[in-house]
């Protein structure tokens, strides 16, 4: 069983980029049906990490999209903080090395959110040594790439968004990257993939 994780933050505490609505909804909505199907496509007994659930699923399948979208919501909501912060120190100088800068990544991240192709999200991630923006499709997770931690992660789904800011997915994220990315959680990440630990793990109900 894997429960639905509860959100760090209330539910009006990312306004007005995220409406209180927009969040009551993703949340209590969207990621719970998610984590209900995956739960009874597993079963009561399954006690097995939902990253090797995810791993081991058919890509494309019922399970792996429950499983995935389970996942990336789940690490989603620890990408954000009220009122957001910077970054600073090691994370702060291996974004300078791997983009140029704060700027320049803040841009390659914006245009893979904005130009991904309908739904999916938007990551940063730290990939065979150096640090990489990608998007995946629909359900697909960077967790299931060979030595790939995620670091940082925006949903780009309709339902992120369409409340609050339409049809405009790069106004949404260029809010959202301005003023609500945690970006201690970043730090905490990329220490955790350069040490070789295990990343963020989806609590276990
Ligand atoms: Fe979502």
């Amino acid at each position: 069983m894997y429960p639905l994780t509860p959100l760090p933050y209330a539910h009006d505490a990312l306004e007005p980029v995220i409406s209180k609505t927009t969040l009551e909804t993703h949340h209590g909505k969207h990621h719970a049906k998610y984590v209900e199907v995956l739960n009874q496509l597993v079963g009561d007994e399954e006690s097995r990490p939902l990253e090797d659930v995810v791993r081991s699923a058919e890509p494309g399948s019922k399970l792996f999209n429950n499983a995935g979208q389970a996942w990336n919501h789940g690490f989603f909501w620890q990408c954000m903080k009220p009122g957001g912060s910077k970054p600073s120190g090691e994370l702060k100088d291996v974004i300078a090395s791997s983009f140029g800068g704060l700027d320049q990544f803040r841009e390659a991240f914006i245009t893979e959110g904005a130009t991904h192709f309908a739904s999916g999200w938007a990551w940063l991630v730290r990939e065979g040594g150096g640090l990489k923006v990608i998007s995946t499709h629909d359900a697909d997770t960077a967790i299931t790439r060979p030595q790939c931690a995620p670091l940082l992660v925006c949903d780009v789904w309709e339902h992120a968004y369409y409340l609050d800011f339409k049809n405009d997915r790069k106004g949404f994220l260029d809010a959202w990257f301005d003023q609500l990315v945690n970006w201690d959680f970043v730090a905490e990440r990329l220490a955790a993939a350069e040490a070789g630990e295990p990343g963020w793990r989806y609590p276990q109900a």
